[in-house]
């Protein structure tokens, strides 16, 4: 142990640290959510802070046809039902992040999203397209597809790329160390366990000491298990993932890994979320000059269809439209937000129920809640740039990126107490800090009581001025996620 720690040391002076990440999505070529934008914003991250860092991604349609200079680096032959797999390694577009594609047509070039298609139903070959992602990092970690690279850590996010976990322990080679990143625990990648013969695993491995779940195969599971240390995005969420209420039947897993579980906060990509740079805006803002903010709240009154009124408190909301993220509460306290005066513009897609809901309170409200269906990356910086509040009721946020959108921008963010939301944002009664509302029980009633503490506050200039100076002060960087990653790094090897 003490030369493999003296090792570490001496590649921090000698060499840089190589760390493959593997994920299935990268901001701006595919993104369903967070994870898109953390696998973005970390490797340029921690190649500041010295690493080499690249991304191991699935040739999906705008990944493979987006990835610049691409070249060959092996041909894998027929695996996990595609006749031909090609590695390739080229650069991300904008920030030049190596990255090696995965390049099967079979499994991965078709219209549709990344794990559904256009309808919204799951591919029926998910196993086996994210099985050759982990296959792959596998692979490349053992230092068998790349001559020329392999790395010394191999970071795997959500249960996408988890099965690298499995396949690095299954056949240990070279010194490569795994970590897992649980980007959401809801999302865990169950198939059926007989398809467990598919994985090429080792029989041990079906068992519920392996990837078995239930009856089921759970590809979190993979990740949970075999990783040698596993993170997720927020110490809160780190914390609570070990409790029944919520860690999605995995609490017993995840409390058996003792203290290999980290939670590690999520920054803010500070060129991208920019009010004072953004092109987005209609006018630019900063702390020192925040007069643009309001023309940036006119502009989106008058693009959404709300009354141009500057003096009504207007909260706004970029979400999934799930039950996690607490949709169905802002519904119950929408009568107390719109008697209190405010305003209330939502952009988001997900389930029909909650997307018609929100539309019929659009059509009942003219001028005072407005609606869009959709995805919108432009107009999602246009609403954090333009309302006074933005919205996070979520029953459960491993980490949440909107709410540290919304300090950057001086939008107060009304949370609830729960995950990432709990440990970003300090609420108006601390008369220290204070940067947004938190609340905590996951009801209508306990939203609507802080949304009229966040009107009165509003009504308040001065201390609204004051929470919105703490909040753009915040400094939520990758910098410093970064550097508690490479630290994390240091200790699985230095630890075995
Ligand atoms: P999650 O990953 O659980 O969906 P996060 O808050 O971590 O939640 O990340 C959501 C990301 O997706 C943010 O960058 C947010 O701005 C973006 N987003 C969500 N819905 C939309 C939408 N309809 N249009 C544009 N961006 C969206
Ligand atoms: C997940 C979580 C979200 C987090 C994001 C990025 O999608 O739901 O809270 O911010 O991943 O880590």
């Amino acid at each position: 142990m003490k030369a493999a720690a003296d090792d570490a040391g001496a590649r921090a002076v000698s060499a840089p640290l190589k760390v493959l990440h593997a994920a299935a999505e990268v901001f701006p070529l595919v993104k369903t959510g967070g994870l898109a934008d953390v696998v973005a914003a970390l490797l340029p991250a921690l190649a500041r802070a010295g690493a080499d860092a690249r991304l191991l991604l699935p040739g999906l349609p705008a990944i493979a046809d987006a990835v610049a200079h691409q070249r060959t680096v092996c041909e894998i032959g027929p695996v996990f039902g595609a006749a031909r797999v090609t590695l390739r390694c080229g650069q991300l577009p904008f920030t030049h992040v190596p990255a090696y594609v995965i390049d099967a047509p079979y499994l991965y070039r078709r219209g549709g999203g990344p794990y559904e298609d256009a309808h919204g139903v799951e591919w029926p070959d998910n196993l086996q397209r994210f099985a050759l992602l982990g296959w792959v990092a596998a692979h490349l970690a053992a230092g068998e597809l790349d001559v020329a690279w392999a790395p010394d850590v191999l970071h795997a996010h959500d249960w996408h790329a988890a099965l690298a976990c499995a396949y690095m322990a299954a056949h240990p080679a070279g010194a490569c160390r795994s970590i897992f990143t649980v980007h959401n625990l809801a999302f865990q990648g169950l198939f059926d366990l007989a398809d467990f013969g598919l994985l090429g695993l080792p029989a041990a491995f079906r068992a519920p000491t392996g990837v078995e779940f239930h009856g089921q195969l759970s590809l979190m599971k993979a990740g949970l298990k075999f990783a040698r240390r596993v993170t997720t995005v927020s110490p809160g969420y780190a914390r609570e993932i070990a409790t029944p209420e919520f860690g999605f039947g995995l609490d017993g897993v995840i409390r058996g890994r003792g203290t290999d579980v980290s939670g590690i906060l999520n920054g803010v990509d500070r060129e991208l979320w920019n009010p004072r740079t953004d092109t987005a805006l209609a006018a630019h803002y900063d702390a020192e000059a925040p007069d643009g903010k309001l023309a940036c709240k006119r502009a989106l009154q008058a693009a959404a269809g709300l009354a141009p009124q500057a003096d009504a408190p207007l909260f706004g909301l970029v979400s999934r439209l799930t039950a996690q993220k607490g949709v169905d509460l802002l519904l119950g306290a929408l009568p107390a937000l719109l008697r209190a005066g405010g305003q209330l513009l939502v952009l988001g897609s997900g389930e029909r129920v909650l997307e018609e809901a929100l539309q019929a309170a659009a059509r009942a409200h003219p001028g005072r809640v407005a609606v869009r269906i959709g995805y919108d990356e432009a107009f999602a910086h246009r609403l954090i740039a333009g309302s006074d509040v933005i919205l996070v009721p979520s029953r459960f946020e491993p980490c949440g990126l909107t709410q540290l959108y919304g300090l950057r921008y001086g939008t107060l963010p009304l949370v609830r107490r729960v995950g990432g939301l709990a440990d970003t944002v300090v609420d108006a009664s601390d008369t220290m800090g204070a940067t947004g509302f938190v609340f905590d029980d996951a009801t209508p009633v306990a939203l609507a009581d802080a949304v009229a503490r966040a009107v009165a506050s509003y009504r308040d200039e001065p201390a609204w001025r004051a929470m919105r100076r703490n909040a753009m002060a915040q400094d939520f960087s990758w910098d410093s996620a970064a550097q508690a990653y490479l630290a994390l790094y240091a200790q699985a090897i230095a630890g075995g």
